[in-house]
């Protein structure tokens, strides 16, 4: 297990209110790929956007141009995702929630992972890869293994089904960034874990959390934007990483 730092160990068992924001590479030792950054290094062949064109996959102007093309990647990565099974990363930040409940868990992924593992209700900044919406009118549909259409269409207006999740260039939703917002201003302690700190809005809840006086630990075995301006660093794997947090946080008693 990863060794942690014992003062960021007494921020937490202190703290208030705790936020947590995950990205990829808590998903990573899951098998699912990164966007950026493999755990190998920052210049290692691993993430998604070394081999996949983000502006041909994810943004609403590719699936305008290809729409079969997007709905077939999205495909691919459903069906990854849906393979996947919670690390242990998924599950300490689940064991977190019980020491302090006043937890709040802030998700880029769009994996729902964290709550296979347990947690409550996550704030799926980025959406939910497990579901469908309508391109149109936006509202959630359930598949229909009837409607063999690349992308299936939606049964109300006809419009275009598409993934629920926020592509490059568009907003996210309001309810849940400014949720996402609050938990950050008012959190005392902020842990950042598997981001890269590169994709705004998501990438400035840290910055709000310092600006509010947080005590900031970022879990991320590569450094980023946000590495100098954490106060505990811990260069590791999210599993060991998070597992060894927890695991001090329990000795302590607290929480
Ligand atoms: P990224 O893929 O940008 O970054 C993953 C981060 O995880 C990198 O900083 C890696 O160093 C780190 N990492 C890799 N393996 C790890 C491990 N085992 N434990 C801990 N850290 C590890 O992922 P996000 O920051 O989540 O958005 O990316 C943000 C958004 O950019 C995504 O939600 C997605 C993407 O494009 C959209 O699709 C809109």
């Amino acid at each position: 297990m990863a060794s942690v730092p014992p003062a960021a160990v007494e921020a937490l068992a202190t703290a208030e209110r705790v936020t947590v924001l995950t990205g990829a590479g808590v998903s990573a030792e899951s098998g699912i790929p990164t966007f950026r950054d493999g755990p190998d290094g920052p210049d290692g062949p691993d993430g998604l956007w070394a081999r996949y064109d983000p502006a041909e996959l994810a943004t609403p102007e590719a699936f305008a141009r290809d729409p079969g093309l997007v709905w077939r990647w999205y495909e691919w990565r459903r069906d990854l995702v849906s393979r996947a099974r919670p690390n242990p990363a998924h599950r300490a930040l689940a064991d977190l929630e019980r020491y302090c409940p006043s937890l709040i868990l802030i998700t880029q992924n769009v994996d729902a992972l964290h709550q296979a593992a347990g947690s409550r209700a996550p704030l799926q900044l980025h959406g939910n890869i497990h579901r469908n919406r309508c391109s149109r009118e936006g509202m959630l549909i359930e598949p229909d293994a009837a409607d063999t259409r690349v992308p299936p269409a939606c049964p109300h207006c006809g419009a275009r089904l598409r993934p629920d999740v926020v592509w490059f260039g568009e907003p996210l939703r309001s309810e849940v960034l400014d949720a996402a917002v609050e938990a950050a201003r008012t959190a005392d302690v902020f842990i950042a874990a598997g981001t890269s700190s590169l994709v705004h809005p998501a990438a400035g809840l840290a910055e709000q959390a310092g600006a509010n006086g947080a005590t900031i630990i970022e879990i991320n075995p590569n450094v980023t934007p946000l590495t100098g301006r954490a106060h505990y660093v811990l260069a590791a794997r999210a599993a060991s990483a998070l597992a060894a947090l927890v695991q001090a946080l329990s000795e302590t008693g607290g929480g």
